[in-house]
């Protein structure tokens, strides 16, 4: 487990959906929208939602089997998985639930929570681990189930996540760190413009002692603040981004997300001044997924022979926080 410091390089990819759909059609019978609507606001066409029965957990793990398979380790191999989730099974966390159905025994497994920016920050956190030589397998799995915490009254909300899981296999790579910059970001004073927020009731346990019990609501959010948000910083931390990398907008192949709105995709490619078929997208199929979204939508594009080996991808999440960050990567070892 212990060595010197290395790079990164990202060596499997894999993700996994729950079966049922909803398309928008189907959500125009639930609350007042229209396909048309959702499609031209948003670029959505149908969502993947989760079954009362399945375990968050299980769809990570899900991914993860696939990951690993295709970076050719095992589970026992692994040191280390980092899951990216604001919808854990449990408030104490899921990864160690994906760790037991991994039968992962060596490594460590924690939660890291930052929303839909928490597959780009969870890719860093794995590459710090790799630099400094501590570990040399990390699993990165970004999973929600944000369909558990909309309010399927409110359609300004309801009509735009979907669930899902993705995950990667980040490896020590010796001289060739594949982790070219990043750049990451956070603003706690914008967090009410996107909440799941705690509402508790004071309980009154003895004189002088009182205590909150209570819930957590559904998704709240500010939705032409988070779009101004969106459109101001990703461009701008993606530029940083690249900076520290010593790479220019000229030198990427491909411009990756976060799968929230192809509103949001397209003026920041426009901004960047990214031609669209460098811009991959499948936020069509599946809405947005937060942490799951960025690996949902590599895998495909790996699977399906459009990102090859080498090749330079700008990616970045923003979301709840507010966080925003970049990751400036080579696919492949
Ligand atoms: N179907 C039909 N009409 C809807 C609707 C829906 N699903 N949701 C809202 N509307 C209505 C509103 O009630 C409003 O009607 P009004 O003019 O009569 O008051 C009208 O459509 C316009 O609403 P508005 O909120 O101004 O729309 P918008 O152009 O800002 O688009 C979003 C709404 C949510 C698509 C857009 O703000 C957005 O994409 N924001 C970013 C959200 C995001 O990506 N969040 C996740 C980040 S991780």
């Amino acid at each position: 487990m212990k060595g010197s410091g290395t790079g990164t390089a990202i060596t499997g990819i894999g993700s996994a959906v729950p079966e049922q759909l909803l398309s928008n059609d189907d959500l125009s019978t639930i609350v007042d929208t229209s396909d048309e609507w959702i499609k031209t606001r948003t670029g959505i066409s149908q969502r993947h939602l989760a079954p009362p029965s399945l375990l968050l957990s299980q769809l990570g793990a899900n991914a993860a089997l696939r990951a690993l398979d295709m970076a050719g380790i095992t589970a026992s191999d692994v040191d280390l998985i980092l899951l990216a989730t604001s919808t854990a099974d449990d408030m104490f966390g899921s990864a160690c639930q994906i760790q037991a159905l991994l039968g992962a025994d060596h490594a460590v497994a924690f939660d890291l929570t930052a929303a839909c920016s928490g597959f780009v920050v969870g890719l860093v956190t794995a590459a710090q681990f790799i630099r400094t030589g501590v570990y040399r397998n990390v699993l990165v799995i970004g999973a929600d189930i944000l369909s558990r915490w909309v309010d399927w009254n409110d359609r300004s909300t309801c009509v735009l996540f979907g669930d899902g899981a993705g995950a990667i296999v980040c490896q020590a790579n010796g001289e060739n760190d594949r982790l070219l910059g990043f750049e990451m970001h956070s603003d706690g004073s914008l967090a009410q413009a996107l909440s799941i927020s705690y509402n508790g009731q004071s309980q009154t346990l003895q004189e002088e002692v009182a205590i909150a019990q209570g819930n957590y609501e559904s998704i709240k959010m500010n939705g032409k603040e988070v779009y101004r948000f969106a459109v101001a910083k990703v461009p701008e931390v993606i530029e940083k981004a690249l900076y520290r990398a010593d790479l220019t907008v000229q030198d990427v192949d491909w411009l990756l997300l976060h799968q929230a709105n192809q509103r949001i995709m397209d003026t920041v490619a426009e901004r960047l001044a990214i031609d669209n078929a460098k811009v991959l997208t499948n936020l069509s199929k599946y809405g947005n997924t937060s942490a799951a979204s960025i690996p949902l939508c590599l895998d495909e594009a790996v699977r399906s022979g459009r990102v090859r080996p080498g090749q330079i991808i700008a990616a970045s999440g923003f979301g709840a926080g507010l966080t925003w960050g970049a990751a400036i990567f080579k696919w492949g070892k």
